[in-house]
């Protein structure tokens, strides 16, 4: 699986996340759509990413921005209609650009028609397609479980006297996986996207799909404060990563390999999986019984920045991997901070230089190339619902999903009307004219570096060995291919003493890196 002739286009390739309502809009509604992506197609192909994974383009009311489903089959008229994803499609492909959908299998939004009919009476035949069940014996919910956006995961139904489970919003209603119904009804879902062409799936919330039989209470966290997050207020012992999900996992890969074997064209499986590496890797499933290609790993997106713990996570997480695991990282992504407002700009190239070295497919955030920082959400225009259910404790991600800026003209070239969010105050100067001609932007940095990881077989597919390194720097190996290509990051702001040797390739900084000094916010790679 390593060699290279073998390799697979996900291995190889690096994938660019579009959040759709912000990346261009083309009919001045403020809002992102499809003919406004299709229009910035060459943008990505210059920028060197293989593959384009968007969020949610599903008929939706928008109660969590797409990811509450109305019709899975159907693209919402705010992004356009099937011939406008056809015609994205082609235009990708033509390009050389693989297009990912976001498959949400684990909730449908509560006006789906199957939703509507299960909660029209008990004996409806979608009755079992969502989780129903009776008031607790004394009255109040079922059990204990919490939504992820807060408060309770049960909301109490008055038509037919039941409450129905919600891990998310109370708009988005958990589907019964345990149902076969449900099971084969998505799966044709993803037959019809996979028989119009795409190349695969993102997979919302995976390690959700199925809760545990009885659904008994979850363990109380005693180390839960008010304040913090309700959604940890219990450990999601018994609502989150069932065994019998894996087989499900499994399912949508066999169909994702036999398109892929029918057509010579391989799809691809990513699964949203918040989870520590122990229990991340299982969802490569077996040789015998794959699950998907790649579960997503999150750690540098939740992890301090310090040498010392990066270090530790890389080599943890590959020493997780199973043999048949190929790994993949994650700096940022909708649901989080964006890189550069965790970091400041000069931690942010040397977190760009990270994620395209490492060994794994990378996943790069629309706007990160940019280094889009921190975003004031002011009150009147907080849009996020996790945000709204519980507000001012920091978990609005509005400041992570404001528009893309294409240039200096009104709305930074995204929109002819007001945007739905937000641009960032410093759209004038940070945006993609004004970065293209600056060879020592971030977006410069970020075509060379997917230049460089092009070009040098061992950063595409070689073997990593972590280094050691003066404190405060992480530093390791790319081999393969007859080459040895070295990675030194400093994560501190002053200079590092470092004895490096061979020849410069690339440093953050641009100009010459210096002998026997690795300089403050500097990444360097040499071979
Ligand atoms: C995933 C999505 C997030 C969404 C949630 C519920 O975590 O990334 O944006 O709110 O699922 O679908």
């Amino acid at each position: 699986m390593n060699a290279a002739a073998d390799a697979a286009w996900w291995q190889r390739g690096v994938i660019y996340q579009i959040y759709p309502r912000s990346f261009q809009d083309s009919n001045g509604s403020g809002v992102g759509d499809l003919a406004g992506i299709e229009r910035r197609l060459d943008y990505l192909r210059d920028l060197g990413v293989d593959a384009l994974w968007l969020s949610p383009i599903f008929t939706s009311p928008m109660a969590d921005f797409g990811y509450d489903v109305a019709d899975y089959c159907a693209i919402d008229p705010l992004f356009g209609n099937l011939a406008a994803f056809d015609r994205l499609l082609a235009a990708a492909h033509r390009r050389g650009l693989k297009l990912l959908l976001d498959f949400v299998p684990n909730h449908s939004s509560d006006q789906h028609p199957w939703f509507v009919e299960s909660r029209s009476s008990r004996d409806n035949p979608k009755r079992d397609w969502y989780i129903w069940r009776d008031a607790a014996p004394g009255g109040g919910p079922p059990n204990n479980w919490i939504s992820d956006f807060g408060g309770s995961a049960w909301q109490w139904d008055g038509v037919t006297g039941q409450y129905y489970l919600h891990a998310f919003l109370p708009e988005q209603p958990d589907l019964n996986w345990r149902n076969p119904g449900v099971r084969a009804a998505m799966m044709d879902v993803l037959r019809f996207w996979l028989d119009r062409g795409v190349d695969g799936f993102r997979v919302d919330v995976l390690w959700h799909i199925v809760k545990a039989d009885g659904m008994p209470d979850n363990p109380v966290n005693d180390g839960w404060r008010r304040g913090d997050n309700e959604r940890d207020r219990v450990h999601q012992v018994h609502s989150t990563d069932q065994p019998e999900a894996h087989a499900i996992a499994a399912e949508m890969r066999a169909m994702a390999d036999q398109y892929g074997a029918q057509t010579g064209r391989e799809r691809v499986l990513i699964g949203e999986i918040y989870l520590p590496f122990d229990r991340l890797s299982r969802w490569y499933g077996t040789p015998d019984r794959p699950g998907v290609h790649l579960p997503f790993n999150f750690a540098l997106a939740l992890s301090r920045w310090d040498a010392d713990g990066v270090g530790r996570l890389i080599a943890e997480y590959e020493a997780s991997l199973p043999a048949w695991g190929w790994p993949n990282w994650v700096l940022s992504n909708h649901d989080v901070p964006r890189i550069a407002a965790r970091l400041g700009d000069r931690q942010a190239r040397v977190a760009a230089m990270l994620l395209l070295t490492l060994r794994g497919t990378p996943t790069l955030y629309y706007g990160d190339e940019l280094a889009i920082g921190e975003v004031a959400i002011p009150p009147d225009r907080v849009r996020d619902p996790r945000e709204a259910r519980q507000p001012g404790i920091g978990l609005g991600r509005d400041p992570s999903r404001t528009p893309m800026a294409w240039d200096a003209s009104p709305n930074a070239g995204f929109s002819s009307a007001e945007p739905w969010l937000p641009l960032h105050p410093d759209w004038r100067d940070r945006n993609v004219a004004a970065q293209s001609g600056n060879p020592a932007s971030m977006l410069s940095l970020h075509r060379q570096l997917l230049v460089l990881r092009r070009r040098e077989e061992a950063l595409t597919l070689g073997a990593l060995e972590l280094l050691d390194a003066p404190q405060g720097v992480v530093a390791f190996a790319r081999t393969g291919d007859g080459r040895r290509v070295t990675v030194m990051l400093n994560l501190t702001s002053r200079d590092v003493s470092l004895d490096w040797t061979g020849q410069p390739l690339l440093s953050t900084h641009g100009e010459c890196a210096q002998r026997g000094v690795l300089r403050a916010d500097e990444g360097l790679i040499v071979a």
